[in-house]
């Protein structure tokens, strides 16, 4: 098995959910405490050995690319302020990753997008990463997934349990268990409603594909929404071979969505060591008044 080196971030959506702060800026680099969602993401690839990051962006996405880049001036102007940590960690990011940018010129869906870098994944199996979920958990996410190709060579799903009233907003699964905790997906349904819906067990942002996924976008019709949907193609992958769900271990937030987006900042700042404890006598003083 080739080693997992590629891994594909879709970052090419409207935001439409958190305008009008998407307006002008890449939902990507919202900041979760101190830092932008896309780079958790990166992080978390890097973590799981993925380091060939294929970001496919569009209009008004400018700053993810400033944000993984050199910058020569800030570099030297904290350097020559003595702001040593600041200066480390400004030039650790720019160096953390090879990144390449492919465009996604009209936003026409996830699968689309994920089919715009279809240049750069050749035969190679590879995977998804959707930046707007956040998921914490010692073990992060995609190496969850990670382990599990590296077993099965199989395509695999990060899952989540959603409740009954909330599966209308998610790709839900259909599934059978397969023991050691492995599920094997036979359907998958694009935001059903609770009388269609197959399980409550949701597609949460974290995918490895065999290179055959890319074969099946290429001839995927618009579906819900009249976008082309990753889920679409994933259905007919399932049918072809297998493709495993992981139910993900840690703390998951809908960052892409105002509610889960303050409730990821309030816990994460909590928890945070430097900021958590100044947050916490804050919230105090503010809810007692
Ligand atoms: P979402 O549906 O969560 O993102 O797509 P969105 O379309 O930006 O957000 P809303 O629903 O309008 O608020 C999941 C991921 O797929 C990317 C998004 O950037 C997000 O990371 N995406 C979606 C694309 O790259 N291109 C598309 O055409 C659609």
């Amino acid at each position: 098995m080739r080693p997992l080196r590629k891994i594909i971030f879709p970052a090419a959506g409207m935001g439409t959910r958190f305008l009008p702060a998407t307006k002008a800026s890449p939902k990507e680099m919202l900041t979760i405490v101190d830092k932008p969602l896309i780079q958790y993401g990166v992080e978390e690839a890097l973590a799981a050995g993925m380091d060939n990051i294929i970001m496919v962006t569009g209009r008004g996405k400018r700053a993810i690319e400033d944000h993984f880049d050199i910058s020569a001036e800030l570099e030297a102007n904290l350097k020559r302020a003595g702001k040593s940590k600041l200066y480390k960690e400004v030039s650790r990011i720019a160096r953390m990753a090879e990144v390449v940018y492919v465009r996604q010129k009209q936003a026409k869906g996830l699968g689309h997008a994920v089919l715009c870098a279809e240049h750069w994944i050749a035969d190679e199996a590879f995977g998804v990463h959707l930046a707007d979920e956040l998921i914490v958990h010692e073990k992060p996410a995609m190496q969850q997934l990670a382990e599990v190709y590296h077993k099965t060579g199989h395509s695999v799903v990060g899952l989540i349990q959603v409740p009954a009233d909330q599966v209308y907003k998610y790709g839900i699964v259909a599934y059978e268990a397969e023991g050691h905790g492995l599920l094997r997906l036979t359907d998958m349904v694009e935001k059903p409603s609770i009388e269609d819906a197959p399980s409550h067990m949701a597609i949460v942002g974290r995918y490895i594909f065999t290179p055959r996924l890319m074969e099946i976008l290429k001839d995927v019709q618009p579906g819900s929404g009249g976008e082309i949907q990753l889920t679409d193609a994933m259905a007919i992958l399932a049918k072809e071979e297998p493709v495993h769900g992981v139910v993900l271990e840690g703390q998951r937030f809908d960052a892409g969505h105002p509610e889960g987006f303050l409730v990821a900042n309030a816990l994460l700042g909590l928890q945070h060591e430097a900021y958590g404890p100044a947050l916490r006598e804050a919230l105090k003083t503010y809810l007692c008044e």
